[in-house]
């Protein structure tokens, strides 16, 4: 991989990215004191926001035999990210719906890993949004990816990312027992969904 972008270049790009991201957090905030206004169960349970370092980019480009250049960034559309956090599976289509029905939010990929698991168990929906940002006096677009998870969902994520997650030695017999693990939390998220029924706190 040859690396044609400076730290400096890279940055000014990601500071463009943080610009979208921001005003993608507006929004969700915005859903969330709607939610707390209109006295419903609040389902954005967490929300967490991160850009990509330079580091981090520059693996990712590696990792697919890309040069860092300009036209390489532009193809990654995870420089931002936002996760949002649920209490319920049914609370990630909610907030889906809620997002992507915004005049401003244009949804322009999905990857719905609840629905469809991948193989070795994650789950998680997964959402790419482009919004417009006014920087250095142009509007440009901006992607931002979202990933709406439960906290069970979210538990397996980050467990599993300690472990494995494009770690070059994962942990031996692992791929069985996340498999189990992620049965198991399957089962918790829909029971968890029977017991709120239940108690008629939604
Ligand atoms: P990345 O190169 O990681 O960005 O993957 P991708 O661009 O092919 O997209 P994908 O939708 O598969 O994954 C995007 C993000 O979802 C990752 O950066 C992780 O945060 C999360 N993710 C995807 N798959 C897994 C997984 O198997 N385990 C864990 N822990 N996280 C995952
Ligand atoms: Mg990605």
């Amino acid at each position: 991989m040859d690396i044609l972008l400076t730290k400096d270049e890279y940055n000014q790009y990601a500071a463009l990215c943080e610009c979208g991201m921001r005003t993608v957090l507006t929004r969700v905030e915005n859903l969330r004191q709607e939610a707390e206004l209109t006295g419903v169960r609040n389902p954005y349970a967490t929300i967490q926001n991160r850009i990509k370092s330079y580091d981090s980019v520059a693996e990712k480009i590696a990792r697919r035999d890309m040069n860092f250049d300009k036209a390489a960034l532009r193809q990654l559309h995870d420089i931002a990210g936002i996760r949002i956090i649920t209490l319920y599976k049914d609370d990630i289509y909610r907030i889906r719906d809620a997002l992507v029905r915004q005049p401003s939010i244009e949804l322009l990929e999905e990857r719905d890993y609840v629905a469809n698991p991948k193989e070795n168990g994650y789950r998680s929906l997964h959402l790419i949004v482009s919004v417009h940002v006014y920087f250095r006096e142009t509007t440009r677009s901006v992607p931002v990816e979202i990933q709406i998870r439960t906290k069970a969902m979210d538990l397996w994520a980050s467990i599993e990312h300690d472990c494995n997650y494009k770690n070059d030695t994962p942990c031996p017999a692992a791929p069985d027992t996340f498999a189990k693990l992620a049965r198991i939390l399957e089962d918790f998220d829909s029971n968890a969904i029977d017991i709120r029924d239940r108690s008629g706190a939604d």
